[in-house]
């Protein structure tokens, strides 16, 4: 195990690296960051920052050099980079695992290949992939292979007409088509292997989005026991198909039927394990600090109930004149615990940050979630 005290890097300054930096941190470690931009969410919380592009060679080598062990908080860091750390210090996660999560079509592949159950899907690079597509894929969303989050790069298509401009809308770029799943509900599964090969599973969570944008996580999920545990097992036979290193976090579907579809997976911490924070006795945050450093696993058991209400730049622009949320009023509430990002400038959707609110019973936490809402303002 590494020593308190060795620096571990972080790829990415968003706020997935600033909760990390602060897990980290607790355990008594150094971290270093590499980000664009030297005044980010995770930067202002790291012991020192490298302010470069991620694919800048030399800075690469230089965090590499630095720290003893590496990890990233950002999906579209380039695999290259990672290659490039691995071969100094141990990178966790792999530039192959990364390399298939940033790719939907070699996501998909990965997915069929190990018998993970995934929706109807058609993978469209060129104008010629259009006319073999099923009338079975619509109405469906396409959605770019690359780059995509939060919603974007996507649109609904309900015949092959809206497929062709929607493709023309995406510049060429390769995409996948997926027939649109009329799920019962969304939920998500965080899930932690180290490099000796030992797993972890946190509980279920259920997911509600609002335009895209994840809004609501409610902890444990509501759904059937069975539909809880195959959604468990399903993440750790994913993690140990993938040979991973470090935290993943599984979005899935549950059909009218009860049955499972896996949407997507994350390779690292995600906005929907924020609650583990409060509400696990590890968060999805030091697991991350204790598999970089060699560390045995912690426990993933909930605690208490919790729901996470995502806290984003919509609600600076609530009244007539952009102004700070209600936080006094938010702060008085027991159960309720704020976490902002530090970003300098709110705009609509940009995540700011979060409120967990926890207590003994889901249904007490539920309602203080509104009370949030409400005194956030958020609709
Ligand atoms: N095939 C589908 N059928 C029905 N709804 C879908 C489908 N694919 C995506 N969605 C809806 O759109 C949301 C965002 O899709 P997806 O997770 O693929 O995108 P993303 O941009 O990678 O999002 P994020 O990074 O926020 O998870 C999903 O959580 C779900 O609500
Ligand atoms: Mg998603």
């Amino acid at each position: 195990m590494l020593a308190p005290g060795s620096w571990l890097g972080c790829l990415g300054g968003g706020q997935l690296g600033r909760m990390f930096a602060h897990a980290a941190q607790a355990l008594g470690y150094r971290v270093l960051v590499l980000d664009p931009d030297g005044d980010g969410p995770a930067a202002q919380a790291a012991d020192d920052v490298i302010v470069a592009d991620y694919d800048d060679i030399g800075a690469i080598a230089a965090l590499g050099a630095r720290v003893s062990a590496v990890t990233t908080e950002f999906e579209n860091v380039p695999a290259q980079s990672l290659e490039q750390l691995a071969a100094l210090v141990p990178t966790r996660p792999s530039a192959a695992s990364v390399r298939i999560a940033q790719d939907r079509r070699l996501e998909k592949c990965f997915f069929v290949k190990n018998g993970l159950p995934v929706g109807e899907f058609a993978v469209i690079e060129s104008e010629a992939d259009i006319a073999s597509i099923g009338v079975h894929l619509f109405p469906g969303i396409l959605k770019t292979a690359a780059l995509g989050y939060d919603g974007k790069g996507q649109a609904r298509v309900a015949n092959p007409v809206e497929l062709r401009a929607a493709f023309a809308r995406m510049n060429g770029v390769p995409c996948v088509l997926e027939a649109l799943v009329a799920f019962e509900a969304e939920v998500s599964v965080l899930v932690a292997r180290a490099a000796n090969g030992d797993t972890r599973v946190w509980p279920v969570q259920e997911n509600q989005h609002v335009g895209g944008i994840l809004d609501l996580t409610i902890v444990p999920a509501r759904i059937s026991e069975t539909c809880f545990v195959e959604a468990q097992a399903l993440a750790l036979r994913l993690v140990t198909a993938l040979d991973y290193v470090g935290v993943l976090c599984v979005e899935l579907f549950v059909t009218p039927s009860g049955g499972l579809l896996v949407n997507e997976i994350a390779p690292r911490p995600h906005n929907s394990g924020h609650y583990t924070i409060e509400a696990c006795v590890t968060s999805q945050f030091e697991q991350q600090a204790r598999i970089l450093a060699n560390a045995p696993l912690g426990d993933c058991a909930l605690t208490q109930a919790a729901v996470m209400v995502n806290v984003l730049g919509d609600v600076w622009f609530e009244s007539a004149t952009p102004m700070q949320p209600a936080w006094r009023e938010l702060l008085a509430l027991p159960g309720a615990h704020l976490h902002l990002y530090g970003k300098a400038e709110a705009r609509p959707a940009r995540k700011m940050g979060h409120v967990t609110c926890t207590a003994p019973e889901l249904e007490e936490a539920l309602s203080l979630a509104e009370r949030v809402k409400q005194i956030l303002r958020i609709a």
